[in-house]
């Protein structure tokens, strides 16, 4: 192995907390091995611009609590099927190569990409094309594979629960229905651990695809047992048994679905069908960003200066082409392949997201507890 003296990191995909805890704790390692480290801005649109920053221990310094990245995230670029308009014309093209020329006109040695699968499979990709690279899983859906806990997420869990003690407080006093969207795309942790968190009385799940006829019998029966005001937690991924997933496409991004909405439309359908039953109105509030920014918590921070110490542990051994990952109380890496799989290069891994299991504990407990699911 030829001797490493530089480190290049970038943040892809959507922010969230945690990820300058990961910088600051990279920095601090890497300096401790006497490794140079730059920070490439808005994800792969800087590896591309040659838009960097430098970052040392002086301006790391205790970022480590502030949401958001200090060098910015995108997750619209993949420079393997880069889209680019034009006066109105639009391309893709493979602009790998121009990464790769700026990562040796700087001298990176390694490349560190803190993303989540989208930015993995190009990590896969620059891996194939003789890149150094590590990837540190990041989202706050804590869905990405081989992983137990992905940072970011216990944060957004927290502003989940805190968002449904207030809706539970003003739903009440109006004996009301109320939904709070929460995110999580395909995968239900989100909904499932904020919603438990919070007391939601009911939690919607895409693992667990709801039945709307049972939910309006279940809300009036809990009206007639004299609980006026309910709380539903849904996630944003939830469906209707044989019904579809509410998105709004956009081909720009390389993971053209963007979800939403089903809050709103649940509300909708939720208040014609009580009218008659129990007169109650409905109401729904998306949480949208508030659940993915603000203040680092503690468990994050520090699950995040595990992640970013450990990639440069491993980069020092020449562990590359791998993911850190949390397996119980330790940490490991895994083949990037064995987490975005070995699909085609330029193409944006579909598979191995990590579920919730609808015969895990987690779910079970919510069940024993009495939260209904909606099935
Ligand atoms: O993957 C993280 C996530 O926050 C999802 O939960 C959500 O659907 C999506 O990103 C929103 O992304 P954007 O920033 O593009 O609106």
């Amino acid at each position: 192995m030829s001797e490493i003296k530089k480190l290049g990191i970038l943040t892809s995909g959507g922010d969230c907390c945690g990820l300058n805890a990961v910088i600051e704790s990279v920095v601090r390692t890497a300096t401790t091995k006497n490794y140079q480290v730059i920070g490439y801005k808005m994800g792969y649109d800087g590896l591309y611009n040659n838009d960097f920053i430098e970052l040392n221990n002086e301006n790391v310094r205790d970022i480590g609590r502030r949401g958001g990245s200090i060098i910015g995230n995108s997750n619209k670029t993949n420079l393997f099927n880069h889209y680019k308009e034009v006066n109105g014309v639009v391309t893709y093209s493979d602009d790998s190569d121009i990464a790769i020329a700026n990562m040796k006109k700087e001298h990176v040695d390694v490349l560190i990409v803190v993303g989540g699968d989208g930015s993995m499979t190009s990590a896969r990709d620059f891996m194939r094309k003789g890149v150094n690279v590590i990837c540190i899983p990041k989202t706050i859906d804590n869905d990405v594979p081989y992983t137990d806990k992905s940072f970011g997420y216990s944060t957004a869990v927290f502003h989940i629960a805190d968002a449904l003690e207030s809706v539970r407080t003003t739903g009440a006093s109006h004996d009301r229905v109320m939904i709070l969207e929460v995110m999580g795309r395909h995968a239900g942790w989100l909904a499932l651990e904020g919603g438990l968190a919070g007391d939601a009385d009911f939690i919607l799940l895409p693992e667990v695809p709801y039945d709307i006829k049972k939910i309006i019998e279940e809300l009036v029966k809990r009206y007639k047992a004299g609980f006026k005001s309910t709380v539903i937690c849904v996630s944003e991924g939830s469906t209707p048994k044989d019904g579809e997933v509410t998105a709004v496409i956009n081909k720009k991004y390389p993971d053209a679905i963007k979800l939403g909405g089903i809050g709103a439309k649940l509300a909708v359908q939720l208040q014609e069908e009580l009218a008659p039953l129990t007169g109650q109105e409905v109401r729904s509030t998306n949480l949208g960003y508030i659940q993915r920014g603000g203040e680092t918590n503690s468990v994050d921070k520090i699950l995040s200066f595990r992640y970013g110490s450990y990639a440069v542990e491993a980069i020092s051994k020449g562990d590359f082409g791998k993911m850190v990952s949390l397996r119980g109380e330790e940490l490991f890496t895994v083949p990037i392949t064995e987490v975005v799989g070995n699909g085609p290069t330029g193409e944006t891994s579909k598979g191995g997201r990590k579920n919730v299991n609808p015969d895990s504990d987690l779910l079970r407990c919510a069940r024993s507890m009495g939260v209904f699911l909606g099935d």
